[in-house]
């Protein structure tokens, strides 16, 4: 059973050793440290007070079904965000979500429940008419979360925005849900 809650300084050590090459590779570039994880964390919770911006939650998994009382006390296992003001290859009320899943946490369906707790939160919110996701087509294993989430393929575009090392543009495979 997993849930998403916002993220404190008291989670950043966890965050950060949550990182692998894979994150680094499809998401976030470089390895963070615990300083600069929280001063993201504290602008999250700025974004989410003031209602704007991009919003994250860390995803914790506890052991057991539903309805299972814990035995053991939940354990951060992932991150999950949305930006519903991202313009690179969306639409203006498109919803962009990214996620990264701790390596000890992965192959087990965590991704693509988080994806779909975070669309419950867009439709409770009414943020947005579509959940979008950018996936690099050689990252197989986020189209896989993509698709078992029921996001629809839509098209392949050149962002505006990332590039490769060679400077040349970061390639994006579009998925679509609408909320
Ligand atoms: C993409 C990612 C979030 C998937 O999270 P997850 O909770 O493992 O998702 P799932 O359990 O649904 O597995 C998805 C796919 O990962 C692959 N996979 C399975 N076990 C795995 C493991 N132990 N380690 C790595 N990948 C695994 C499989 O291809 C699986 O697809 P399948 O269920 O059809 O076999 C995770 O691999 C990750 O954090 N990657 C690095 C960051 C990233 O790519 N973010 C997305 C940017 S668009």
């Amino acid at each position: 059973m997993i849930e998403l809650r916002p993220l404190t300084a008291a989670d950043a050590e966890a965050h950060c050793a949550g990182e692998d090459k894979h994150t680094v590779r499809w998401l976030t570039g470089g390895y963070g440290d615990v300083k600069g994880t929280i001063e993201f964390f504290n602008w999250l919770a700025g974004n989410a007070a003031a209602g704007a911006g991009k919003r994250g939650f860390g995803i914790w998994k506890s052991e057991g079904g539903a309805g299972a009382v814990p035995t053991v006390p939940a354990r951060l296992c992932g991150y999950i965000d949305y930006t519903p003001d991202l313009d690179d290859g969306l639409d203006p009320d498109d919803v962009a979500l990214a996620y990264a899943v701790h390596p000890w946490a992965r192959g087990q369906g965590i991704a693509p429940e988080a994806v779909r707790l975070i669309c419950d939160v867009l439709r409770t919110d009414k943020t947005g008419t579509r959940a979008a996701i950018r996936v690099e087509p050689e990252n197989s294993a986020s189209i896989r979360v993509a698709q078992k989430a029921g996001f629809r393929y839509v098209r392949d575009f050149p962002s505006n925005r990332d590039t490769h090392p060679d400077g040349t543009p970061t390639t994006f495979s579009l998925y679509l849900l609408d909320l």
